[in-house]
């Protein structure tokens, strides 16, 4: 397959598509798998490369993988682990930040674990300080070794407490991972509790675990001396959904999302509501349409659940090129997230950075010197260009990016869109883009 493709844009996006499991939450469900001493099955599981990382990770380790497309059901058989090497599990990962999740779980099935040098999208410095703060303090010993970081408990992992000093997604799903079989109680102040986080603790719960959840952020799990498989159906993956709605949007088009779940998508519609574009809720999807109307320009922070999401804004910021008048973006979860816009002013956006923290929440960016606020005039038509996919969902901005412009564009390094949007070529021929 070619890692580029050619946008003949200019097109309105119209049809149907279907989005399946949420990305960031079947990776790590398969991660949780490792917890289970009898085999999990997982449903819904969308055909992408992170999928196939994770597969290969937990096969590494002694859990056979069977996953069949169609059906979308994933069975792990964890019942007998072993250990592998970080060079085998650095060349399996490739970019993935996810061996990082396996330290809990293999701790606890196995007694070792190893972290090779990790990627992931270059969205910041992306560091993994709480990551391995939560193991040590777990009782992980922790020791630097050629290819990585070289892990093991010779006295046992025991229950702890312990605050956030920010909601971080991965080192919640850490804690967790590590303290549902740890001995004693655990607690987690200023926890994310983002849906593919609350889906984790279901899944956890089926297989035996014990975790409460508080109104203010705090969980509490109390720990058990071993968890069974699960069988379990994945949350629709809310980022793709909201992709494809600013998709419909930037093209002056009409997207129905079969699959698409409104609870979990309560921000993102409001604001898409605001920017004047128009959706109807059913119990099988969301269709998103643009008004026909001008767009209207917003103000707009990311933000930890329940706020509007990081990951929804590139996407979004597309779709506000379109609209008439001043947008305002504060990015507050990435510090170097908005990069992606010196492309789109290549094709005739008019997107401009500033540090300054340009909304009411100051963030933990605004004295850092990163570009993390946008103003974006619009509406502005955009030309064709030839652009680079920098990261994951900025790639699929690009595409949107590609659709709404005039002329043929070719976006190139789309393999890294594989690794979150499944079969994302097909389902664009399914709108109708004319791509190749
Ligand atoms: C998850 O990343 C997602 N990835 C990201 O989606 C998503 O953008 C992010 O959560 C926020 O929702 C996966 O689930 C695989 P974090 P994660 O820990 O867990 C800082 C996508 O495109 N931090 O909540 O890595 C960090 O630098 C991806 O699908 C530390 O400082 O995100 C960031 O500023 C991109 N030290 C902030 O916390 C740490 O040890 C939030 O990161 C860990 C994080």
């Amino acid at each position: 397959m070619t890692d580029s493709i050619r946008v003949h844009g200019g097109r309105a996006l119209r049809g149907e598509i279907h989005v399946r499991g949420a990305k960031n939450f079947v990776s790590k469900a398969m991660v949780a798998a490792l917890l289970g001493s009898t085999p999990s099955t997982l449903r819904n599981v969308p055909q992408i490369r992170d999928v196939e990382v994770v597969s290969s990770l937990l096969s590494l380790h002694g859990a056979p993988v069977d996953y069949d497309v169609e059906t979308g059901v994933l069975h792990a058989d964890t019942s007998n682990l072993t250990t592998a090497d970080a060079f085998q599990i650095a060349q399996h990962a490739g970019s993935s930040r996810i061996p990082i999740l396996l330290c809990g779980p293999l701790l606890h099935r196995i007694g070792e674990a190893v972290i090779p040098d990790l990627g992931g999208c270059r969205i910041g410095d992306r560091p993994i300080d709480f990551h391995l703060d939560i193991l040590k303090k777990f009782g992980a010993q922790v020791e630097e070794g050629p290819d990585g970081l070289y892990l093991t408990a010779p006295n046992g992992l025991k229950g702890i407490k312990y605050e956030l000093s920010y909601p971080s997604v991965g080192a919640t799903e850490q804690l967790l991972l590590t303290a549902v079989m740890a001995e004693g109680i655990t607690t987690l102040h200023n926890a994310a509790v983002e849906p593919e986080i609350k889906d984790l603790i279901d899944t956890l719960q089926t297989m035996g675990a014990i975790i409460s959840v508080d109104t203010d952020r705090s969980l509490t799990i109390e720990g058990v001396k071993e968890l069974r498989g699960f069988d379990h159906t994945a949350l629709t993956d809310r980022i793709e959904v909201g992709s494809w709605a600013c998709a419909a949007l930037a093209t002056k088009g009409d997207i129905f999302v079969r699959g698409a779940q409104q609870r979990h998508m309560g921000y993102f519609l409001n604001v898409f509501r605001k920017v004047g574009g128009e959706f109807d809720i059913t119990s099988d999807g969301i269709r998103f349409y643009h008004p026909g109307t001008e767009l209207k320009p917003i103000a707009l922070q990311t933000d930890v659940h329940p706020g509007f999401m990081t990951d929804w804004q590139q996407p979004m910021v597309v779709a506000l090129t379109q609209a008439t008048g001043l947008s305002i973006v504060h990015e507050t979860v990435y510090e170097n997230r908005l990069g992606f816009t010196g492309a789109l002013n290549q094709m005739g956006a008019q997107v401009q950075l500033f540090r300054e923290c340009l909304g009411d929440k100051q963030c933990r960016f605004g004295q850092l010197n990163f570009q993390h606020s946008a103003v974006i005039s619009g509406p502005t038509p955009l030309a064709a260009a030839d652009i680079e996919v920098p990261d994951l969902r900025g790639g699929f901005s690009y595409l949107i990016a590609a659709l709404a412009a005039e002329g043929t564009s070719t976006v190139s390094n789309i393999g890294i869109i594989d690794r979150g949007y499944e079969n994302f070529r097909e389902k664009l021929t399914a709108l109708g883009a004319a791509v190749d």
